[in-house]
């Protein structure tokens, strides 16, 4: 396997006032192998989302290096970036940004439609077959407004793979779901993943990280420690046993 991001010495500082600066990230090293499905923990405040978002390109490193399918974007170019964030990466958050105005097949079509030229009816085919596999079909043409969280996160992940990413980051993707709802999304995103998505998650939830491969624990800017398992197979695997072994390592570090 070859790492699709690898980040080396990210530093995250910022200012807060003219003698005040925060030191959010600290030296992180990070590699996610092609097809890996990495969770990210850790307490509240200890640099997840900022960890996230600076190694997805969605901000800036202060200093340090994220290479990103061999191409550095810590110092890219913010229009290339965008263009290769569009391209390459799919988001998912737990508010997820979508289009009031727009119909739920419209919120989805919209990430493939920003590049000139692309072919609208090929798009709608595909953004329709993405509602159906997310089994939200029935709800192409309603107005964002009548969907429900659960059915707004599918909405969401069908909108992060309009344009085929190569890896999908999610800022806890299930954090304002009920636990049905959660174990939807999240053998949803297992079935992505085992089709070759790469994909890294922010989650508070032992359940949501024992359906990865990789937990990472952070604290204080720092990843500390790092659990890796098999990838989940929901057939054979007793995911109760997966969840209690990461509580008990969280516990052991210190969580
Ligand atoms: N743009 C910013 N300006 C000032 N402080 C920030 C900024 N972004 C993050 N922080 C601070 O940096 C620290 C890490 O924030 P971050 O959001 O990454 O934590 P987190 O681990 O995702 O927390 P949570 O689990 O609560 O979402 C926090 O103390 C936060 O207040
Ligand atoms: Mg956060």
């Amino acid at each position: 396997m070859c790492p699709i991001l690898e980040a080396r010495s990210m530093n995250k500082k910022v200012i807060l006032a003219e003698d005040n600066e925060l030191h959010i990230l600290k030296d992180v090293n990070l590699d996610i192998e092609n097809g890996e499905f990495v969770s990210v923990m850790g307490p509240s405040g200890s640099g997840k989302s900022t960890l996230l978002y600076n190694a997805s390109g969605m901000d800036r490193i202060s200093s340090g290096s994220v290479r990103f399918k061999n191409q550095e974007i810590g110092t890219m170019k913010e229009e290339d970036l965008a263009k290769l964030r569009l391209k390459h990466m799919g988001f998912i958050f737990q508010d997820i940004n979508l289009l009031k105005n727009l119909s739920v097949i419209d919120n989805v079509m919209f990430p493939a439609l920003i590049e000139k030229g692309t072919d609208k009816e090929a798009v709608h085919q595909k953004a329709k077959k993405l509602l159906e596999i997310t089994g939200i079909e029935k709800l192409a043409d309603n107005q964002i407004t009548q969907a429900s969280g659960g059915q707004l996160q599918r909405v969401g992940i069908c909108r992060a793979l309009i344009n085929d990413p190569d890896i999908i980051f999610g800022d806890e993707p299930t954090g304002a779901l009920d636990s049905k709802s959660t174990e939807e999304i999240m053998s949803l995103l297992s079935d992505i993943n085992k089709k070759g998505t790469t994909i890294m998650l922010v989650t508070h939830d032992a359940k949501v990280a024992a359906k990865t491969e990789r937990v990472l624990f952070m604290v204080d800017g720092n990843i500390v420690a790092q659990k890796k398992m098999q990838k989940h197979d929901a057939e054979h695997d007793d995911i109760k046993e997966r969840e209690e072994s990461i509580m008990k390592w969280l516990v052991e570090n210190g969580f």
